[in-house]
């Protein structure tokens, strides 16, 4: 019920009288009065003026099920990490494509170990519950699909130039704003399912000692403050409709659009497994892995396996 006065509240812009409200939804003006204040204690800004009646300020930042336009979602204020939740929920046979979005971690994991930084209300932190017919091997393709949902996201919504530091890094000026972390339950050769987490810098104001130099947001990019459901709905529909090319037609469909993303290309780069690979990145080939161009030979590295550094470090 307090979402269909949300609703009309939206769609009438103005004063909305609780008598309307009352009549237009066959209740009572106390029971108006009750659902706006849920509305206002979930963090709703509702202007009440007697005898004008409600009015909405649509600009908070407010995420929940109704916020969030896709229909297998679960939302939870608060959670350890998105991907462990999402795992939780396949363990107890949850579908392929269920998304779980909240608003704040208190375990946030990026790759290689380390934290991902998931203060409330700042970032976009979200898993996604995949089950592709696929190898275990090809996996890390689904991490590259995410990061070019995500590009695409930004570019569309900020009109900043958003690009991929390959395998999973969404860079903006040369500073990491995204990160994606694929985590899956496979059988030697069968996937049981895969989940796909995505942590985006929206809102973030600062960023402490450490990250400073390496991370940006949405908001130290534009300057301006942006709804984290905007970007939810982009990216979530962008992955939907490549996984399923994907599914059909593999990542070669992929491969030209990945590249044209991809800031790696052209470049000097550096792998930091045991044995570095050193030369220039001619791109991503059919399966997702990247292509160096050594002193010798052309040599394909499979992003499971290493990530690449830039020779300076920086994205350029
Ligand atoms: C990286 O190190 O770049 C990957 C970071 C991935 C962070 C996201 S936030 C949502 C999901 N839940 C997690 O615990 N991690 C991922």
């Amino acid at each position: 019920m307090r979402y269909k006065i949300l609703d009309i509240l939206r769609e009438k812009k103005g004063f909305v009288s609780g008598e309307e409200l009352g009549g237009l939804l066959g209740v009572s003006r106390a029971a108006i009065w009750k659902n706006i204040n849920r509305l206002k204690e979930e963090g709703y800004d509702i202007e009440s003026v007697s005898k004008k009646g409600y009015r909405l300020n649509d600009s908070a930042d407010i995420l929940n099920t109704n916020e969030i336009k896709y229909d297998n979602v679960i939302y939870v204020k608060k959670v350890d990490s998105t991907n462990d939740e999402c795992k939780r929920q396949a363990e107890k046979g949850c579908q392929s494509g269920l998304l779980v979005v909240s608003d704040c971690q208190t375990g946030g994991k990026g790759r290689l170990g380390r934290d991902w930084y998931s203060k409330p209300a700042e970032g976009l932190y979200m898993s996604i519950l995949l089950k592709p017919n696929i190898s275990p091997l090809e996996a890390p393709q689904l991490t590259l699909l995410a990061g070019m949902s995500v590009a695409k996201a930004i570019k569309k919504i900020t009109g900043l130039n958003a690009g991929i530091k390959w395998p999973n890094d969404v860079v903006v000026n040369g500073k990491k704003i995204c990160g994606i972390l694929t985590e899956m339950s496979a059988e030697i050769e069968r996937i049981r399912y895969v989940v796909t987490g995505i942590g985006v810098n929206i809102n973030n104001e600062v960023f402490g000692k450490e990250l400073k130099e390496k991370a940006t947001s949405v908001f130290l990019e534009t300057g301006k403050k942006y709804k984290r459901n905007i970007f939810i709905d982009h990216i979530v529909s962008r992955l939907t409709e490549y996984y399923s090319l994907y599914c059909k037609e593999g990542f070669a469909a992929f491969k030209d659009e990945y590249n044209s993303l991809c800031l790696n290309v052209g470049k000097i780069v550096r792998t930091s497994g045991n044995i570095p690979i050193k030369g220039k990145a001619l791109g991503v080939n059919d399966k997702g892995e990247l292509l160096i161009e050594t002193d010798t030979n052309i040599v394909p590295v499979r992003s499971g396996e290493v990530s690449v550094r830039l020779k300076n470090n920086k994205y350029i």
